[in-house]
């Protein structure tokens, strides 16, 4: 199938390219790497011995697009590009609403003018909001606490629109948990702009020696040992559903939203263990207070991504670790330089 990747340079993106080109799909990538670097082409290019269009852009630039549509004639988008910081959003809202949802209205126009009728969205576990009931299903109601949360919600609720009002349409809406890992050959993996803000590219650079020690807000929790605990989900499995949706999107009519997640969820003192067991490191870390609007726990029930896209993740705990510092250890600077 010819296949359109928005955000394709990204952490989740670029191993969903990957993925993809091993299916032998026809890929047209479209970047604008304010999140990435063009460098993890190299890599793909490397790792699949395959070759895919690349477009330097961005989705909410029509022109771009047309472009696109009208040359590559992409017959389902992954779209993936978006801002995802939790934090940054509360503080440039306008900017996340501007971006992720802007791009998306851009997007379906676009895909609309030449009559592409399937997508696949990045939402995410955020879009929940603070638990009535675990594990979550997809008809937990959504009542998201922050303005990435929302964008995310709203373009979901964007796309069912879409979708009601065009009846060839099909959409997978995938939400997801805590991606994390890296390609198990150290090639590809996450490479953070800035500090990380999720937990496992922080423990990977204390790891590495990029940063000196982890703070773990609050242990005061009602987990098993008092810290925050999360449903983590290998990013090649997380990848993999992408394959799974680009089938299931061809094959019907409508939106459906799935969860993907393990369905298990881990504590932050329970990933630092499995970190320094994979590493070989240890991992100093600092108890301090809890953050304002963190959730004590959450996680999936991934059930109906098991019985309607025939998904489930292969990957424990410790292989994302193991496979997160093989990447991080292999690239220290991340994308910067080639690997070790
Ligand atoms: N990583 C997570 O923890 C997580 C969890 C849930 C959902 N998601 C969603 O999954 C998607 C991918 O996440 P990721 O972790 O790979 O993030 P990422 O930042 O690594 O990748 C996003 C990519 O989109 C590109 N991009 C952003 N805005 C763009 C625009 N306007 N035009 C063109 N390109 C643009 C960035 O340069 C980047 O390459 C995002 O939509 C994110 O919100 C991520």
């Amino acid at each position: 199938m010819r296949v359109l990747i928005t955000g394709g340079a990204g952490f989740i993106g670029s191993q969903t390219l990957l993925q993809l080109l091993g299916e032998q799909h026809e890929i047209c990538v479209l970047d604008n790497y304010s999140n990435s670097s063009p460098m993890v082409f190299e890599r793909v290019a490397m790792l699949s011995n395959s070759a895919f269009e690349l477009v330097e852009g961005d989705v909410r630039d029509r022109d771009t697009l047309a472009k696109i549509f009208e040359g590559f004639r992409p017959e389902a988008v992954i779209h993936f590009a978006g801002l995802k910081a939790v934090g940054e959003s509360t503080t440039f809202p306008i900017r996340y609403y501007e971006n992720n949802m802007l791009g998306t209205a851009t997007l379906l126009q676009a895909m609309d003018a030449v009559q592409c009728r399937q997508i696949v969205f990045s939402s995410s576990a955020t879009v929940y909001g603070v638990p009535k009931y675990l594990p979550y299903d997809e008809a937990h109601p959504c009542i998201p606490t922050s303005p990435y949360g929302r964008t995310k919600y709203f373009i979901e609720e964007m796309i069912r629109d879409w979708s009601a009002a065009t009846p060839t349409a099909s959409a997978v809406i995938l939400r997801y948990f805590n991606p994390v890992g890296a390609h198990s050959s150290g090639i590809i993996g996450e490479d953070p702009n800035d500090i990380p803000n999720n937990l496992m590219p922080y423990i990977s650079q204390v790891a590495v020696g990029k940063l000196s020690k982890l703070q773990v807000f609050g242990n005061d929790y009602d987990t098993r040992d008092g810290t925050g605990l999360r449903d983590y989900i290998h990013v090649v499995d997380l990848a993999r559903a992408h394959l799974n949706s680009i089938d299931y999107v061809a094959g019907s009519a409508g939106v459906e939203t799935f969860n993907i997640g393990t369905g298990e969820g881990a504590t932050v003192l329970e990933v630092i263990q499995a970190f320094e067991a994979a590493s070989g490191q240890t991992i100093p870390y600092e108890i301090n207070q809890r953050r304002p609007g963190d959730i004590a726990a959450f996680y999936a029930n991934p059930a109906k991504a098991h019985n309607l896209l025939d998904w489930r993740a292969k990957f424990n705990l410790a292989n994302m670790c193991r496979d997160a510092w093989n990447w991080q250890s292999k690239n220290p600077d991340g994308y910067v330089q080639g690997p070790k």
